[in-house]
C-alpha cells in the first residue's frame, strides 16, 4: 500500500496566481534532468540536511518536488515520502519515478495550500522552490501546520551572494537582493548554512545545454565562456555553485516568551 494509511485532504488544482513559472523544468525536464544529476555531486547538500533535517525513519514532505528527482534519495531512508507538485505533467513524471516504490507518492498541490494532514510530517524540504524570501509567507504557514510538533523545515536555494553562479543570476534579476533575502528567512526563525558544492558535467555540451536554460541567450553564452575557460577542453566539465539550506524547527510544546528575572515591569508571563 502506498503513503497513506491515514486519509489526507483532498488535492485541489492550485491556482494559476499560486504557481510560480518555472521555464527550466516545466519546458526542458531532459535538460532540468542533466542539471540535478549535475548538482552537489560531492553530497555537501545532502550532509547538511542529514546533519538538520535528519529524515530515517520519517514522514518526508517535498514542496514543489518537480518530477521527483529527489524522492528516491529520501526514500532509501524514509517511513513515507510525499511529493507535493503544481505542474500537471511533472506530477506526471515524478509518478512515473516513484512507480516502484512503494512509500513513496506524489500529489498535485501547492505550498500555500498543502493537500496533507495537520501535523503529520516530520521533515518539510523545498529545494529551489516556491520559498524565495518575501513573499512567501502562505507557503511559511503551511509548513508549520503540517508539521508534527519537533519537526523540520528544510529550505535549500542557490547563494545569490556568490560567484560566479550568483553572478550570473544577478545579471538576470538586477532587482533580486540577497541581503534582504537572508533577513527575511532570519526574522521567520530559520538559521542559515553555507554550502559550497560542484556541478559536475560529462562533457561541455551538457553543462551548455543546462546553462542555456537557466539564463538569458546572453548571460548563458558569458556564463559557458567562463566554465570552459575554467576547465580542460575534453572530458567532464566542473562549476563551483553555492547554496543556502535554512533550517528551522517546530517546537515540541509551549513556548514561554523570554523575560528577563530581574526586570518587574516585563509584561512577559512568569514562569510559576
Ligand atoms: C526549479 S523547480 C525545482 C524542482 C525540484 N524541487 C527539484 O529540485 O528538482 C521549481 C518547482 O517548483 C514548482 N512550483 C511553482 N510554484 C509552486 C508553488 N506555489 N508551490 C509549490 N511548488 C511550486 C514548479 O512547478 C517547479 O516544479
Amino acid at each position: 500500500m502506498r503513503w497513506f494509511t491515514r486519509p489526507a485532504p483532498s488535492s485541489r488544482v492550485p491556482r494559476k496566481a499560486e504557481v510560480l513559472p518555472s521555464p527550466n523544468i516545466w519546458y526542458y525536464p531532459q535538460a532540468y534532468e542533466i542539471e540535478n544529476r549535475a548538482q552537489d555531486v560531492d553530497g555537501e547538500i545532502w550532509q547538511v540536511l542529514a546533519e538538520s533535517a535528519c529524515w530515517q525513519g520519517k514522514d518526508v514532505l517535498d514542496v514543489g518536488c518537480g518530477d521527483g528527482f529527489h524522492l528516491p534519495r529520501f526514500a532509501e531512508q524514509a517511513k513515507s515520502v510525499l511529493g507535493v507538485e503544481p505542474h500537471e505533467p511533472l506530477v506526471e513524471r515524478a509518478l512515473l519515478r516513484v512507480k516502484d516504490l512503494a512509500s513513496v507518492n506524489v500529489l498535485r498541490g501547492c505550498a500555500q495550500a498543502l493537500p496533507v494532514a495537520d501535523a503529520s510530517v516530520d521533515v518539510v524540504h523545498a529545494r529551489t522552490a516556491y520559498f524565495f524570501g518575501p513573499g512567501c509567507d502562505p507557503g511559511l504557514r503551511e509548513a508549520e501546520r503540517v508539521l508534527r510538533p519537533g519537526g523540520v523545515f528544510a529550505i535549500v536555494d542557490l547563494d545569490v551572494s556568490r560567484a560566479p553562479y550568483g553572478d550570473w543570476m544577478r545579471a538576470d534579476l538586477p532587482d533580486y537582493d540577497p541581503v534582504a533575502v537572508e533577513r527575511f528567512f532570519a526574522a521567520a526563525g530559520f538559521g542559515c548554512r553555507r554550502v559550497e558544492t560542484r556541478w559536475r558535467f560529462d562533457d561541455a555540451e551538457a553543462m551548455k545545454a543546462v546553462l542555456k536554460i537557466e539564463f538569458s541567450a546572453a548571460v548563458a553564452e558569458r556564463a559557458i565562456a567562463e566554465v570552459l575557460r575554467a576547465n580542460d577542453s575534453r572530458g567532464p566539465v566542473t562549476l563551483p555553485v553555492s547554496y543556502r539550506v535554512h533550517v528551522r524547527r517546530k517546537p515540541t510544546g509551549l513556548v514561554i516568551p523570554l523575560h528577563s528575572a530581574s526586570d518587574s515591569s516585563s509584561a512577559a508571563p512568569r514562569i510559576p
